[in-house]
């Protein structure tokens, strides 16, 4: 307990009451705690739910307080802030969000941003300087691959990628190849990866980099937006950081953009840092959207989720369609390597997959037009269904040879399915079919 009269530094204000994490033994569940956990309402006049804290600073018992913070702030001493100082660093409302992330994933820590790029942008600007090696799986985002191989190019970064779904061996040269490049410095993984949902066999990556680096071992990142929390845990297969873009599954709305990183305290911290330079925080009102939205986080994904393999299985059967790439697919007694990470990394198929039509541009295109439930919009995790045709549109850019080679086909529609009733979906897309 803090003595008031204690002027060495360490901050007196009060503490939230500790949360419960556990009764008679029994560790309670995410899906639990994301209504209560790190949150004392007797911190703010009973309120049941967090205010939004909307201040651009916080007033320091004393000076000596102010001078402990920002030791903490920057560095000087270990473990970041030790209370509120600035809302470029921190802020209540992040701070519960970010306890509250980080449960998903059993992680010890967790940071939150203004966009996903935002997240990956820091998290890169963190451990990469210039002259050193990105290794990274592929595909990734296509801003993700702008970012490492143009913006951090243009400070001397180098990148070597392996195909998404590559084996420890492959995985093995490609580091090979890269630490003779230069200093490796991160390991940056996407799985599913956006388009072609691939996934990246995380146990093979971190088997990989234990054989060939000793002590100075690069992280290994992984975008987790497509699956996590709920369906894919890759801190548990051996990654050290989960990435998100928290615009998609955990906000779930369509309604906010936001990014957050979880893992150990040693590498978030390392982050934080960065964070706090160039302020890449989430701010508050968008913070207290992400609490509200993560207590059905749960709820949503495992609807979206049920809602999928319905309409998957109802698409797959339809005479107008060539092929449905979706994970849950991967489950039916198919014995290939994708269904063997599927397997091992994978607790459900999430509700994002790609359907090939038959045809090219004109079919894709009357099937969106006709749609009445789902709306045509890119991104996805939200309530609503969402459709698009990514070659006409996020990867329009994209040289034809690439697109070929990572099956962006002119009659690929990208659909991320929401909570709707299924057999309302079904007779949506059913309609739409029928009018191509
Ligand atoms: C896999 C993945 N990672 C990162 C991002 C970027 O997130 P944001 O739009 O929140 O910056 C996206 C956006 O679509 C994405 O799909």
């Amino acid at each position: 307990m803090q003595d008031e009269n204690d002027i060495t530094g360490a901050t007196p204000r009060r503490r939230p009451k500790a949360s419960v994490l556990e009764i008679g033994g029994r560790r309670l569940k995410p899906s639990t705690l994301m209504m209560g956990y790190g949150y004392d309402p007797m911190l703010s006049e009973g309120s049941l739910k967090p205010p939004i804290f909307l201040t651009s600073t916080f007033v320091f018992e004393n000076a000596a307080a102010g001078k402990r913070h920002f030791e903490g702030v920057t560095g000087k001493r270990p473990g970041g802030a030790e209370g509120l100082v600035y809302s470029r660093f921190n802020g209540p409302n992040q701070e519960i969000l970010e306890d509250r992330l980080s449960l998903w994933e059993d992680a010890e820590d967790a940071l939150t941003f203004s966009s996903g790029m935002s997240a990956i942008t820091t998290l890169l600007l963190a451990f990469v300087q210039p002259g050193d090696v990105v290794v990274h799986s592929g595909p990734l985002y296509a801003a993700t691959e702008t970012l490492i191989a143009r913006i951090l190019g243009r400070f001397g970064v180098k990148w070597l990628d392996f195909p998404a779904g590559a084996t420890r061996e492959e995985i093995e040269g490609v580091l090979t190849r890269a630490r003779a490049l230069g200093r490796v410095s991160l390991i940056y993984l996407e799985s599913p990866a956006n388009p072609t949902n691939a996934l990246v066999d995380v146990e093979a990556v971190a088997a990989a980099r234990q054989a060939l680096f000793g002590d100075e071992r690069p992280p290994i990142a992984i975008d987790n937006t497509f699956l996590g929390p709920l369906w894919a845990q890759p801190l548990r297969q051996g990654a050290d950081l989960s990435v998100y873009s928290l615009t998609k599954y955990a906000g779930g709305h369509s309604d906010l953009v936001a990014g957050g990183i979880t893992g150990s305290k040693e590498l978030i911290n390392t982050i934080r840092l960065l964070r706090n330079t160039i302020g890449t925080i989430t701010d508050p009102n968008t913070a207290w959207m992400l609490l509200r939205s993560l207590e059905t986080l749960e709820l949503r994904m495992t609807r979206a989720g049920e809602n999928a393999a319905k309409v998957c299985r109802f698409l797959r059967d339809h005479p107008k369609v060539e092929s449905v790439g979706y994970l849950g697919f991967l489950e039916e007694g198919s014995d290939t390597r994708q269904a063997d990470i599927y397997r091992r990394h994978c607790t459900g198929a999430g509700s994002t997959f790609s359907l090939y039509l038959k045809g090219g541009e004109r079919e894709a295109f009357a099937f969106l037009d006709s749609l009445q439930i789902a709306h045509l919009a890119v991104s996805l995790g939200g309530t609503e269904t969402l459709a698009s045709a990514p070659a006409a549109m996020t990867h329009l850019s994209v040289p034809d040879q690439r697109k070929q080679a990572l099956g962006i086909t002119d009659n690929l529609v990208r659909v991320s399915i929401g909570v709707e009733d299924p057999d309302d979906l079904i007779a949506d897309f059913d309609q739409a079919l029928g009018a191509v």
